[in-house]
């Protein structure tokens, strides 16, 4: 569709067309945005994000080292916010710290007007000892679950909180050519769920005042280096707990009729549950996953002891088959423990929900992020069943959550290891490639540039 002066709208000769186009714009964003910074200003934008990320790169590096030696636990992030805080001041942006806990936010109002686009970054780390042999390895310990054990960014999450350091100081550079403004949202306690972070800070009021159009998250993971996932709808999993007590009666293992064996109800239980994902849910709709990942009864070998307790996690991806899936297993416990004369009482903890990226926006945003990392390096991801608290924005207003591939140059992708692992490394050539990605969607997203660059 070749593109439309905004002055023959005003024409008379063509008053017929002025309702479909105004419909056309108001269906189409990409209309609406001005025409002239489109056509003048993106390639000149895109070569000055391009500039500056080069020239970020090694103080970005140099951040990210200095975050991955210091990692704190959930709720704890006290050393790296001060030195988001510090640094987006210094910058000259206005800066609100302890948002909904040890959260940062700043804000940098751009020299034209226009939206509001809000960029986040979580900054926790992990309860995993580091076996990955840098010069820049964790040696913080702490005591987690009352036992100790080292601490880590096995998730990635210094990666995150250092590309959106080197966005906020590439962008604030371009702060007078800016048609709007950028909130920088760097979150605690992404890996604290049921609560979390986003959650505080969204009820600490991060996405009003000024209230925030739309939001863009990364993740890195162990994809191949600099490649980037995308996807419209749901992309990262509901993450639900439950724990489940069955209650028998204790007796002589020799004669177990004179009890109710709780071990052997309760395995009947673990079986049962897995007949909700296998036998009863529409895995076409959508796929999920039901774990019980303990199980504990008993002391000695000839006692039937009088409980047993087990928990798991329940990973969905459509709000409707979450609800319906977390029923079942409590209808599913509670009568199998009944059928054998004994009783089970089921406690689900409602984590994070599904991440939903809004479509509309995830397809708009496909060009800045084929600019930046080229078509083939591009490409439209599967969802995942972790959960993630960007979700929690993502409910309140549009959000786009995509993935950012940091294996080390020349791993095997079979065997690279995942987030979470104490092997898990990314590869610092990603950090450059991040902060483009991120300074692209935000300056995109204002100017209205959607095209595809040559
Ligand atoms: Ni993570």
């Amino acid at each position: 569709m070749p593109r439309t002066r905004p002055s023959l709208v005003h024409a008379p000769s063509v008053a017929p067309l002025v309702a479909p186009l105004a419909a056309l714009l108001l269906a189409f964003p990409i209309f609406t945005a001005p025409l002239a910074a489109q056509v003048a200003d993106a390639p000149a934008l895109h070569a000055t994000i391009d500039r500056r990320a080069a020239e970020l790169e090694a103080k970005v590096v140099a951040w990210r080292r200095d975050i991955h030696q210091h990692p704190e636990l959930s709720f704890q992030e006290v050393r790296t916010a001060k030195l988001v805080a510090d640094h987006l001041r210094a910058l000259g942006l206005e800066v609100s710290t302890g948002v909904g806990g040890h959260g940062v936010v700043g804000l940098l109002k751009g020299g034209k007007p226009g939206p509001v686009v809000a960029l986040r970054a979580d900054m926790d780390a992990l309860p995993v000892t580091e076996v990955v042999d840098l010069p820049f390895k964790s040696a913080v310990r702490a005591v987690y679950n009352g036992q100790e054990t080292g601490v880590m960014h096995a998730c990635g999450h210094d990666n995150h909180v250092a590309i959106l350091m080197g966005t906020a100081e590439l962008l604030a550079g371009m702060k007078a050519s800016l048609p709007g403004t950028v909130k920088f949202i760097f979150q605690p306690a992404e890996e604290g769920p049921p609560v979390g972070g986003a959650g505080p800070m969204i009820e600490a009021g991060v996405l009003e005042n000024p209230k925030v159009d739309a939001i863009f998250g990364l993740h890195v993971g162990p994809g191949p280096l600099g490649t980037v996932g995308w996807r419209g709808g749901a992309t990262a999993a509901a993450a639900d707990q439950f724990r489940i007590v069955v209650r028998g009666k204790q007796t002589h293992g020799a004669y177990p009729s004179a009890g109710i064996d709780p071990i052997v109800i309760g395995s009947q239980i673990v079986l049962g549950l897995q007949t909700i994902i296998s036998r009863q849910s529409n895995l076409i709709t959508a796929p999920a996953v039901l774990t019980v990942g303990a199980f504990h009864a008993g002391l000695r070998e000839n006692i039937i002891p009088d409980s047993a307790w087990m928990i798991g996690t329940v990973r969905t991806l459509d709000a409707g088959m979450r609800t319906d899936i977390l029923d079942r297993l409590k209808r599913t416990a509670e009568s199998i423990a009944q059928s054998a004369g004994a009783s089970a009482e089921v406690h689900i903890e409602r984590g994070y929900p599904v991440t939903m990226n809004d479509a509309p926006l995830a397809l708009r945003m496909m060009p800045s992020l084929q600019r930046v990392v080229g078509a083939a390096q591009l490409f439209e991801s599967q969802p995942g069943t972790a959960g993630e608290d960007f979700s929690r924005y993502a409910e309140k207003v549009p959000g786009f959550f995509f993935g950012l591939g940091v294996a080390p140059k020349g791993s095997d992708p079979r065997t690279v290891a995942p987030n979470h692992s104490p092997l898990f490394v990314a590869d610092e050539a990603a950090l450059p490639i991040g902060v483009r990605l991120m300074a692209s969607v935000a300056v995109d997203y204002l100017i209205g540039e959607t095209r595809v660059q040559p």
